[in-house]
């Protein structure tokens, strides 16, 4: 397999190590300066790759992703900060008949700690004594807050609980009683760290994940790009490992 990389900084760089070490050939690789606007992205410079994939930034990925569509190449995107738009490049994505995966968070922890809430707030649903929470750590370079991962976890407890409304990612004074706090610190090079606590009057209970080196991104988006070179459609990764839970093949 062989891979064109989409931005090339901590994370694109940590792609490019898992990969060689993996024996996935790598390149071309675009940087802000040789893909402006995305111009890079053609199918001349395609060419022979297999997966693009994308680790850049929220200004430019809609773009990376129209511009990959129309050459007609699997892709893979972990950039973050722009799921809302998915809906505008899904008929892009869909008329080219490409395979897609994309997500905030290509942990394979990650995807069981969605499990592993869902499952909890499950339960919590009867104790209105516990109340959620959310709260995630990233370096100080990270562009959006809170991360994607914390918000889909803040979903997570929305939906199992039943009994609050909405997530509160800004405070102004004290916090509406239907709100879920989803709180982000911003600090030196912390890769990620994101917990979700119910706190009762008289005990804590706390689930954390944490990233204790960015290789394990680099080895789940390596596993969406095997699966999106040899699976047509749009996909998240948590339908990717969910799959693979379920004995699929990934
Ligand atoms: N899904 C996941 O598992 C996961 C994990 C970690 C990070 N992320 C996300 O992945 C993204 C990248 O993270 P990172 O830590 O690698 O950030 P980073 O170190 O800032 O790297 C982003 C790179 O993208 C480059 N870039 C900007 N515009 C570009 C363009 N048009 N074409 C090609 N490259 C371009 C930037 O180049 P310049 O510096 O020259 O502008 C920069 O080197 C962020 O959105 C982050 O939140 C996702």
């Amino acid at each position: 397999m062989r891979i064109a990389l989409i931005g090339y900084g901590q994370m694109g760089r940590e792609i490019e190590r898992a990969a060689l070490e993996a024996g996935i050939e790598v390149g071309p690789i675009f940087t802000s300066r040789t893909n402006s606007e995305g111009r890079g992205l053609t199918a001349e410079t395609l060419r022979g790759v297999d997966v693009c994939v994308d680790f850049s930034t929220p200004q430019a990925v809609l773009t990376h992703i129209r511009r990959v569509a129309e050459a007609r190449r699997p892709m893979v995107v972990g950039t973050t900060g722009w799921f809302d738009r998915l809906n505008e490049v899904r008929p892009v994505i869909e008329r080219a008949e490409i395979g897609f995966v994309y997500g905030p968070n290509f942990c394979v922890g990650i995807t069981l700690l969605f499990r592993l809430v869902a499952y909890g707030a499950s339960l919590f649903r009867q104790l209105p004594d516990f109340d959620p929470y959310v709260v995630e750590w990233h370096h100080w370079r990270k562009a959006d807050h809170p991360s994607g991962t914390a918000l889909r976890l803040g979903q997570i407890l929305l939906e199992q609980l039943g009994r609050k409304t909405h997530l509160v990612t800004r405070l102004e004074g004290r916090i509406p009683q239907a709100g879920i706090s989803v709180a982000a610190i911003r600090a030196g090079s912390h890769p990620g760290t994101h917990l979700v606590g119910f706190d009762a009057p008289f005990e804590t209970l706390e689930i954390t994940h944490v990233v204790r080196h960015r290789r394990a991104f680099a080895i789940g988006a390596l596993w969406a790009a095997r699966f999106a070179k040899d699976h047509k459609g749009i996909f998240s990764f948590e339908e990717v490992i969910d799959r693979f839970l379920r004995g699929g093949d990934v």
